[in-house]
């Protein structure tokens, strides 16, 4: 029987572009699904974007869009990391989808049902200029123990000690710079200590479903006092307006915290999965529940160290007792330091994903370097510059990629690329050896061990090469003119060379997805999957060898470590002596009005907005400049390809007004001719601050009108 998994990653928050983080989490969970789906298991593989919660609420506020509007610009930035990568999801999804809201009330309302949630009136600080309750991070004032300032609500920074809000001395709101006061409010709580909740857990946390270190940290959380109560407390599972998140049933002004329906979006990205699939939302939901109601479907989610709590404790208990499915696994890892260097955004260190792949690096050399380090614990690993460079070049290069350039040429040259299906009986040896340890290196993709499945996988090439110099194919091509025994020698050494290496093409194909596609058009075989391995290629015909992957450039490498040249506003200017760089970036040279008077800019209308077809950045835009009609009546409109798709759906912007750059010569595109150019304003680093904002004139501008 073929197993069946449902497999997540966790759900990045949709207030910002990934890091190098998010990625290591993805080419992880990929890998182990490719590993899988390579062995003939029926696998379904989904993310989203966790869209809700007051930081995105804030920053969608400050950046003038809805919230909705502001995921959607995140969002639409996704693909260009996931692709770029190969990540292979089936689906990605949003909390804010009708699914999740529908799921989430669902859960909620079994819960209460099952009188597993309270009511309380608790005390929290108000902002009253916002009008708002103010979440920890958004409350700053003097640690009460160090007396550093401007410390956050939760702990200090500068002596790390941790307290409650309103422990802060001279509090001030972070949103406002007002003075919060104390207010009452009603919240909802998950209760969590209920003796049934705590029963459960305290079993399904060491059944097996954690990695040991991880199911010995929860086992501390269930450590009993004098009468024999366990320390889990209930969970404040609600929020007040105004609050971007899903209502709460039955109670007016009531949001679920985002923690509560982050996960089942989980379930919301699978069920919309079948929508998309069966194109009907009503039928999704029974497909998605017969799905999970199959006794042999495991759910497997990856996530982080830090979120730990929420996925063993809330995420268990809310499923379980809401008379649904509960995870079968939860695989957590580590963080990635990079040269042992916390990641800081605003002092520009760290890497950045869409910087690898604009630097043409291959995303193959970072899927390879983070499995090379992968293990099944929950251990930081650290990307390291100069091993980076070792591993890619001298063992995946060096090792793997050599043996094909090696034995190809003359294959093609003196065989007709014609495989000789004797081998001779070393050659037959060294392929039994490496069939060998097909079981072992599959257990340690099944197990998580990625690093101990490519150092296998290398000593195999290390074999494979070892057979190379001591048959010497260079040697023999030289005398094969005048030896018939010789030719026959090269053909057989070339020949193990090739089935060689399209054993440890299998045996990488996880990690390396996008190369097996390559190698398997160079060896004209059907992709590849382990049972492969058992099998020889005998007779069969090879086409000609392409270069299949090129060594890192240490220049590259460097390029991308070093710090963006227009750091962002937090760096630049905050305590360094040096002025700040408005929008992230110094202000360009002086010019004349002469030189502006040069640029003619127009309002325009946007008459019509629409995607391009092979282009993730471009929209076409069709504009109105009040240039009037042709003879045939028609408007004259220009068209303008505009790189704001990551920031705007084409119906925002239809009927728009605008300002363009009416005289810019026209530039012939991919797509078609851009005449003219529409302006929008960003932050330099989009990384700091994302966002992307059309500029609009105030009202009474009309088409044509010049702005001077
Ligand atoms: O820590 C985070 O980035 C959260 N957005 C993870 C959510 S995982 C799941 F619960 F949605
Ligand atoms: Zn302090």
């Amino acid at each position: 029987m073929p197993r069946k998994l449902f497999v997540t990653t966790a759900l990045p928050y949709a207030n910002a572009a990934f890091h190098i983080g998010h990625m290591m989490e993805y080419i992880q969970a990929d890998t182990w699904v490719r590993a899988q789906r390579m062995k003939g298991t029926a696998v379904t593989f989904v993310c989203a974007d966790d869209a809700h919660g007051a930081p995105i609420m804030i920053a969608a506020e400050k950046a003038g869009l809805s919230p909705q509007q502001f995921v959607a610009g995140i969002a639409a930035g996704r693909a260009q990391y996931l692709d770029g990568f190969h990540i292979g999801f089936d689906n990605w999804h949003s909390t804010d989808g009708p699914e999740n809201h529908r799921l989430a009330q669902d859960i909620y309302r079994r819960l209460r049902d099952n009188d597993l949630i309270d009511v309380r009136t608790i005390e929290q600080f108000y902002d009253p200029d916002k009008g708002m309750f103010l979440p920890d991070r958004f409350i700053k004032g003097q640690c009460p123990k160090c007396g550093a300032a401007d410390q956050y609500g939760d702990n200090c920074e500068n002596c790390g000690a941790v307290y409650a809000p309103t422990d802060l001395i001279a509090p001030y709101s972070a949103l406002s710079g007002a003075t919060p006061v104390l207010r009452t409010s009603e919240h909802f709580f998950f209760k969590l200590s209920d003796p049934r909740c705590v029963a459960y857990l305290e079993q399904w946390t060491q059944d097996g479903k954690l990695q040991p270190e991880v199911a010995n940290k929860v086992k501390e959380w269930f450590s009993r006092d004098a009468d024999g109560r366990a320390a889990l407390n209930d969970w404040d599972i609600s929020r007040d307006a105004p609050y971007f998140g899903i209502e709460i049933p039955d109670a007016p002004g009531k949001y679920f915290y985002v923690w509560l329906d982050a996960p089942i979006g989980y379930l919301a990205a699978l069920e919309n999965l079948f929508a998309k699939r069966l194109g009907n939302a009503a039928e999704a939901i029974t497909a998605c529940d017969a799905y999970l109601a199959d006794p042999e479907l495991e759910q497997v989610h990856f996530i982080g160290k830090d979120i730990v709590t929420f996925h063993t404790l809330f995420w268990p208990a809310t499923l379980h007792f809401s008379g649904r499915k509960v995870p079968d696994h939860i695989h957590v890892h580590g963080f990635l330091t990079v040269n042992h260097d916390k990641m800081s955004k605003s002092r520009g260190t760290g890497i950045s994903p869409l910087k690898y792949l604009e630097l043409g690096m291959n995303p193959e050399w970072l899927r390879y370097y983070l499995a090379a380090k992968l293990n099944a614990r929950v251990e930081d690993i650290d990307f390291n510059t100069e091993d980076f460079i070792a591993r890619v070049n001298s063992d995946l290069v060096g090792k793997y990629i050599n043996i094909a350039s090696r034995a190809a040429g003359f294959l093609s040259k003196r065989f007709g690329g014609r495989l000789s299906a004797d081998l001779g009986v070393e050659g037959r040896l060294l392929l039994d050896g490496l069939r060998a340890q097909r079981a072992t290196i599959e257990a340690l993709y099944e197990t998580r061990e990625f690093g101990k499945a490519i150092r296998e996988t290398m000593a195999l090439a290390d074999r494979v090469n070892a057979f190379v110099d001591l048959h010497k194919p260079w040697e023999l091509a030289k005398h094969a003119g005048a030896d018939a025994a010789k030719l026959a020698a090269l053909h057989d050494v070339c020949s193990v060379c090739i089935e060689a290496f399209r054993l440890l093409t299998i045996y990488l194909k996880p990690v390396l997805p996008a190369l097996a596609a390559q190698v398997e058009a160079f060896l004209q075989v059907a992709p590849l999957q382990f049972a492969d391995a058992d099998r020889a290629l005998g007779h069969h015909t090879i086409a000609s060898y392409q270069h299949l992957m090129q060594r890192v450039d240490a220049a590259k490498l460097e390029a991308l470590l070093a710090p963006p040249e227009t750091p962002d506003l937090a760096a630049a200017g905050s305590g360094t002596g040096l002025p700040a760089l408005p929008g992230g970036t110094a202000l360009a040279a002086e010019i004349g009005i002469d030189e502006f008077n040069a640029v003619d800019l127009r309002i325009a209308r946007i008459v019509n907005a629409e995607t391009v077809d092979g282009s993730s950045k471009l929209l076409r835009l069709t504009l109105d400049v009040g240039e009037g009609s042709d003879p045939q009546g028609q408007p004259i409109l220009r068209n303008v390809f505009s790189g704001i798709r990551s920031a705007y759906a084409p119906a925002q912007l239809i009927g728009k007004l605008t300002v363009m750059v009416a005289n810019l010569a026209p530039r012939k595109m991919k797509f078609g001719l851009s005449e003219g150019m529409v302006l929008a304003a960003s932050h330099a680093d989009d990384t700091a601050q994302p966002g992307l904002f059309v500029l609009e004139p105030g009202p009474g501008a009309q088409p044509g009108m010049r702005v001077r």
